[in-house]
C-alpha cells in the first residue's frame, strides 16, 4: 500500500478561480531579517506555480520558530515572504495577522499571479493546541486546501490537522507527494543492503527511530555526539564530551541487539577533540586516548574510511544527523566526508536510493554542493525520523478520505 492511498493530488484538484489554503513549512533559519538557507521556500514552488497556472487564488500560511503566547517581531514570516517573491518574481501579500478581517480583505482583492502570505501561524498559541475554532477562522480565508508542509506533517497543530478537514477539497501538494514516496521506500522494505547513519547530539532523540531501524537495517554508523554515549557505554572514558549518563544502559542494550542480528555497527574508532566548542582547532586521537580535557567534537578519517567501506553495494540508505560540529570547519570533515562517499555511492551504482534527511545533515549536504548527488533530500527533520519509525503522520492522516 503507497502512503499516498486514498490522498488527492493537488493536480487533481478543480481550482480555476478557487481560493486555495496552501500550508507550507516555511520553518527557515535566520540572521536578522535574512533567510541563511532556502531549501525550504524553494522546495514550496512547484506546487505554487501549478496552482497560479490553473488560476487558484493562492493563499500561503507557515509557521516560524517557537514564539511564546503571541507575536514576536522575530518570528515574522516576512523574510520568508520575500524569499520566495524574489525567487518566483510574483507579488507575495504579506498579511498582518493570519485570522480576521485583513486576510480576508487581502484575499478577497488578490489579483492574477499574485499570493498573499499569512503572518506566522503561531503567533495564535490556538495553532500548537490545534483549536477547533481557530481552524474555523483560517477556513474561512479558502475553498481548498493543500498540505505541502512535510516539515510540519507529524504536528497536530490547526492548519495541518484541523483545517484539512474543514474542507471537502484537500490534497498533498507536490513536495508532499515526493516526500512520502521517498522515505516511504525506507519505511516499508527497502531494499538491501540497506544502510543508515545517524548522528546529531543526543541518543534521546533517537530511541525510536533507532528500534524501527534495528529491525531492518544490514549496516549502523553512529557518528557526532550521540555516538560519545555509545562510546562510554562500552567502558570508554570520554573526557569533558557529551554523554548521556543515562542512555548508557540503553546504548549497550542496542550494541547487544546489533551482535544478535549480525548488523554491522560502526562507531567512531578515531575522533576530533578539542578543549571546549570555542575551540579553532582539533586533534585527531584514537578513541582509547580520550583524556580528561577531551571533547569529541567529530569523527576522525579513519571512521570516515570504515563507513565508507561499509557503505559500499548498499541499495538503500538514510542518513540524519551530523557526524560532528560541522558547523565549524576544523569539526566539519565527519559531515563532508560522510556526505561525499554517499554522493559517490550513487555515481558508483545508479540503483543506489540514497536519502539526506534534518536540517543539520542537510544544510552540510548543501553546503558541499552534493544535494543534486542524493536519491531524495527531505526537507523534514522530525516528520522524516517519525514516518520512518512507522508512525502515522497528523497532517498526511487529515488528507485522507
Ligand atoms: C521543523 O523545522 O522540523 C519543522 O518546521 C517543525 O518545527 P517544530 O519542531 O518547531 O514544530
Amino acid at each position: 500500500m503507497s502512503m499516498l492511498d486514498g490522498i488527492k493530488s493537488v493536480r487533481d484538484l478543480d481550482v480555476a478561480g478557487r481560493r486555495v489554503f496552501v500550508r507550507v513549512d516555511f520553518n527557515v533559519p535566520l540572521e536578522g531579517k535574512v533567510v541563511t538557507d532556502d531549501t525550504r521556500v524553494r522546495a514550496a514552488i512547484p506546487t505554487l506555480k501549478l496552482l497560479l497556472e490553473k488560476g487558484a487564488r493562492v493563499v500561503i500560511a507557515s509557521h516560524l520558530g517557537r514564539p511564546k503566547g503571541g507575536p514576536d517581531p522575530k518570528y515574522s514570516i516576512e523574510p520568508a515572504a520575500h524569499k520566495l517573491a524574489e525567487l518566483m518574481s510574483v507579488d507575495v501579500i504579506l498579511t498582518e495577522d493570519c485570522i480576521g478581517d485583513g486576510p480576508k480583505k487581502v484575499v478577497g482583492d488578490l489579483r492574477d499571479g499574485q499570493i498573499a502570505c499569512l503572518e506566522n501561524l503561531r503567533f495564535h498559541p490556538e495553532e500548537e493546541k490545534n483549536d477547533e475554532a481557530f481552524a474555523r477562522e483560517l477556513a474561512k480565508l479558502s475553498d481548498a486546501y493543500v498540505n505541502d508542509a512535510f516539515g510540519a506533517a507529524h504536528r497536530a497543530h490547526a492548519s495541518v490537522a484541523a483545517l484539512p478537514r474543514l474542507h471537502r477539497e484537500r490534497a498533498a501538494g507536490l513536495l508532499l507527494e515526493a516526500e512520502l514516496l521517498a522515505l516511504g521506500r525506507v519505511r516499508g522494505e527497502p531494499t538491501r543492503p540497506f544502510v543508515a547513519v545517524l548522528g546529531g547530539a543526543k541518543v534521546s532523540d533517537k530511541i525510536a527511530v533507532l528500534e524501527a531501524l534495528l529491525t531492518k537495517v544490514d549496516v549502523l554508523v553512529i557518528g557526532g555526539a550521540m555516538a560519545n554515549t555509545f562510546l562510554a557505554a562500552k567502558g570508554l572514558a570520554m573526557g569533558k564530551s557529551l554523554v548521556e549518563e543515562d542512555k548508557l544502559a540503553l546504548a549497550r542494550t542496542i550494541i547487544a541487539r546489533a551482535e544478535e542480528k549480525k548488523i554491522t555497527l560502526v562507531l567512531p574508532e578515531d575522533v576530533v577533540v578539542a578543549d571546549g566548542l570555542d575551540a579553532t582547532s582539533g586533534r585527531v586521537i584514537d578513541v582509547s586516548a580520550v583524556g580528561p580535557t577531551d571533547m569529541a567534537l567529530d569523527i576522525g578519517p579513519r571512521t570516515v574510511a570504515t563507513a565508507t567501506k561499509a557503505f559500499q553495494g548498499a541499495k538503500t540508505v538514510f542518513w540524519n544527523g551530523p557526524m560532528g560540529l560541522f558547523e565549524k570547519a576544523p569539526f566539519a570533515s565527519g559531515t563532508n566526508g560522510v556526505a561525499q562517499a554517499l554522493a559517490e555511492l550513487r555515481t558508483l551504482d545508479s540503483d543506489a536510493f540514497t536519502i539526506v534527511g534534518g536540517g543539520d545533515s542537510v544544510a552540510a549536504v548543501e553546503d558541499a554542493g552534493l544535494s543534486s548527488r542524493f536519491s531524495h533530500v527531505s526537507t523534514g527533520g522530525g516528520a522524516s525520523l517519525e514516518l520512518i519509525e512507522g508512525r502515522k503522520l497528523p497532517g498526511v492522516e487529515a488528507l485522507r478520505g
